[in-house]
């Protein structure tokens, strides 16, 4: 008879080997592989490793929830062919077949549960097929403060949770550091699906559910706005700079006619490789304290 034992360390071995999906477009050989390289952020910048990594971390512009270094390489995926409903990388966001029909069942929602819903029916982005759940939010939404990370990691795909894991813990900690806690923010993502692997997530990706969350910030209505990481702060800014750049200034986020002031901070991921970038994170949160007062937000 099987031990149940023997299954988890099976399942154990080869989620430590990096090989947690099931779900490529071809079989891999996940045992003859070897290291795969790290992924390296294009921009300068990228910090020391702060994990098991053998290589260089990546940078902070880099998907700041990507396994680093761990797995093997996956077999390149043959080239998906061309559908008329998802955005090709080069389109700008939001004009694909599928980022035009986000924005249309996106606007038609009036409530932030209708928004769940449209996004929860939502197809015309291909990560839904592969996540577990939909990431939508955590929080208060009556809070006057939102934080727009990424996308979810492998904890927060299978909690249905925003910020659930390590680095979330991470963002508990910095947000406790200036008296805040999760009654006093509202939280989401550019994305509500996991990239498979926690890759980066594409332009075409982004452009399908960015019109989501857009709604979002319009129905929510925050005060202050902070960007978690280079995907957030340059989609939401629609900025080219990485996010070395743009941190530490407030930057202006327009939604529905009003200039919401926005922080764009290190994402906590990357501060858990790169602790020494505390220091700039601890900065950004003091502004964002400061800005608080500055409110009058409770
Ligand atoms: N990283 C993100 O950007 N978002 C999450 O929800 C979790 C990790």
């Amino acid at each position: 008879m099987i031990d149940v034992c023997d299954i988890l360390d099976a399942l154990r071995w080869h989620a430590d080997i990096g090989c947690d999906e099931a779900i490529g477009d071809e079989p891999t050989d996940w045992a003859a592989l070897t290291a795969r390289p790290v992924a390296r952020a294009p921009s300068a910048g990228a910090g020391a490793a702060g994990g098991a990594a053998s290589g260089p971390a990546p940078g902070p512009n880099a998907s700041p929830n990507a396994v680093r270094g761990a797995g093997p390489t996956r077999a390149p995926a043959p080239a998906r062919p061309a559908t008329t409903l998802f955005a090709s990388p080069d389109q700008p966001l939001g004009a694909s077949e599928a980022g035009i029909q986000a924005r249309a069942r996106a606007g038609e929602a009036q409530t932030l549960e209708s928004l769940e819903a449209a996004l929860r029916s939502f197809d015309g982005c291909p990560l839904k097929a592969t996540a577990m759940n939909t990431v939508f939010a955590d929080g208060n939404p009556q809070a006057q403060v939102m934080l727009i990370g990424e996308a979810p990691g492998e904890d927060e795909d299978r909690q249905g949770k925003p910020f659930v894991g390590v680095s979330g813990k991470l963002l508990d900690r910095m947000l406790a550091q200036i008296g805040l806690d999760r009654s006093a923010v509202y939280i989401s993502n550019i994305l509500p699906w996991r990239p498979p692997g926690n890759r980066s997530p594409t332009q075409a990706e982004i452009a399908a559910c960015l019109p989501f969350l857009e709604r979002h910030v319009e129905l929510v209505r925050p005060k202050l706005l902070v960007a978690l990481g280079g995907v957030s702060a340059k989609t939401l800014l629609n900025r080219a700079e990485g996010i070395t750049r743009l941190r530490g200034q407030w930057r202006t986020y327009e939604v529905a006619g009003t200039s919401v002031p926005l922080m764009p901070m290190l994402h906590p991921a990357y501060l858990l490789r790169n602790p020494i970038a505390k220091r700039e994170a601890w900065r950004d949160m003091l502004a964002l304290q400061q800005k608080i007062a500055e409110e009058g937000i409770k």
